[in-house]
């Protein structure tokens, strides 16, 4: 199967009604208001205030400001049509210190966009963890210390308490591969930390965390949501004779490093075996599978690109694409010998291939391998260098890669693949971790001395798809 561009570019396919057509946020990416209402501090405050980590030297101390222009955004989601709204709470503005004290404020900004949305017809869906720890659990060993996924249950339980009969899909983690791997691995993302091990026990406590906080929000919500949790599923291409290989060892540690205590209740053994030199798993507890495998009722799946491996020879230039800023440290612990191939483009501004046929062949994947579960993309969408025109953006490339992403989308579904909706990331421009606000994703966009909002062609072109439910030209 083709997982080029060149046959994807369909128009008029129709999306039943049921088919949820939305945009997704996460907390710190847009919010702002970092140390007001009681807010304590994140470790992506400290990392983004740490200077020379933030590629634009930026921070997300204001961000998009929608913590201050809750009321504005909520009527541009509804001008836009949006059936869904992704967002993430911010553990910090919840309970302060990440254990102990909640913080009122925090809970009832959360509590007005939940009514704002439902108020403006739109399905509230929450995130618990986009990765913004709160500061004083990292101070105490963040997710390397077993104690922080016990905190994350209590959190869990407060926000459940709160919004537990409103939220239409709950969501635990955010993408917990780059929680893990590039906050403690690679030391690209907060808290930065470059310890193989450390990066190895964090997959683990955040697993453990997605399963208990399932479990507490099963006991406090009142009305009938869904539990689900968002992964970034690796879409592998094996490159060659030791493809095969190369893709058995990142497919252990992106992919079934989580959906194999979740979604199966036991870890992959060749994971263990692959790090074995670099631990011995011991913090995996008796009674901690069962704890973290609890039935979801949806896997959100965050795509962008794919990527493409191999055994590296030890002779040629060693090429390393793996679609992430240099690091200090390795992304792929014990996968030593993999090496990670450039692939055809054409590129975003990110650098990321643009691949819907590998969108198609990943969503396939999944779906052949836990056939049972719903799917949701809780992610797909876009970054280029837009410029403003006449008072307004013509993102023509943009709205060419959602088209051709949610070609596959169809075509996916055409072939059985049981997928509920589609979430574009994103609904504004906004904080772009490490390169800061260098790129945009926005379907709208945002100017950052003015924070004003101004709808891109390709929001107009979404709000489109979402009143008709067909895909436009
Ligand atoms: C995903 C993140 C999201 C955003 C996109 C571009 O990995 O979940 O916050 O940064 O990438």
């Amino acid at each position: 199967m083709s997982v080029g561009n060149e046959d994807y570019r369909d128009s008029g396919l129709i999306f039943p009604k049921d088919f949820v057509i939305g945009s997704a946020t996460a907390s710190y990416q847009i919010e702002g208001a970092w140390d007001e209402d009681g807010r304590g501090p994140s470790i992506w405050d400290t990392f983004s205030h740490t200077p020379g980590l933030i590629t634009d030297g930026s921070n997300g101390d204001v961000a998009d400001d929608h913590y201050h222009r809750l009321e504005q955004d909520l009527d541009l989601m509804k001008e836009l049509g949006l059936e869904a709204y992704r967002f993430s709470i911010s553990w910090s503005r919840i309970i302060p210190t990440g254990s102990g004290d909640v913080n009122p404020a925090g809970i009832d900004f959360y509590s007005s966009l939940v009514d704002g949305l439902i108020a403006r017809g739109i399905l509230p869906i929450a995130t618990l963890y986009h990765w913004d720890l709160p500061q004083p659990l990292e101070d105490a060993g963040g997710w390397v210390n077993r104690e922080t996924a016990y905190r994350f249950e209590e959190y869990a339980r407060v926000i459940g308490e709160a919004l537990g009969d409103r939220v239409h899909t709950w969501t635990t983690l955010n993408e917990p591969w780059c929680a893990a791997y590039l906050g403690y691995a690679a030391g690209v993302h907060a808290p930065g930390r470059t310890n193989n091990a450390d990066a190895l026990t964090a997959v683990h406590h955040l697993n453990v965390a997605h399963g208990l906080a399932i479990s507490a929000l099963k006991t406090v919500v009142t009305n009938d949501p869904k539990f689900s949790v968002t992964l970034n599923v690796h879409a592998l291409r094996g490159v060659g004779e030791t493809g095969p290989e190369a893709v058995r060892q990142i497919d252990a540690l992106a992919n079934r490093a989580f959906t194999g205590p979740m979604l199966r209740g036991e870890y992959p053994r060749d994971l263990f075996d692959d790090t074995a030199a670099i631990t011995d798993w011991s913090f995996v507890k008796e009674g901690d599978l069962e704890i973290i495998h609890q039935p979801i009722d949806i896997l959100g799946v965050n795509y962008y690109s794919t990527t493409a491996v191999r055994i590296w020879d030890g002779v040629s230039a060693r090429q390393g694409a793996d679609g992430h800023k240099p690091a200090a440290g390795t992304a792929w612990p014990g996968a030593d010998r993999v090496e990670f191939v450039s692939q055809e483009g054409p590129y975003t501004d990110m650098g990321w291939n643009i691949a819907p046929g590998g969108f198609e062949q990943l969503l396939w994947d999944v779906h052949t391998e836990f056939p049972e579960l719903p799917l949701m993309i809780t992610e797909n969408g876009a970054a280029f260098p837009d410029a403003v025109t006449d008072g307004t953006v013509h993102d023509p490339e943009r709205i060419d890669y959602l088209r051709r992403h949610l070609t596959a989308v169809h075509r996916a579904r055409a072939r059985g693949v049981d997928l509920r909706g589609y979430l574009v990331w994103s609904l504004l421009d906004n904080f772009e971790w490490a390169y800061g606000f260098s790129k945009r994703f926005g379907i709208v966009r945002v100017d950052y001395e003015t924070l004003e909002r101004t709808v891109k062609d390709s929001g107009r072109w979404y709000a489109e798809l979402v009143r008709t439910h067909v895909l436009p030209e």
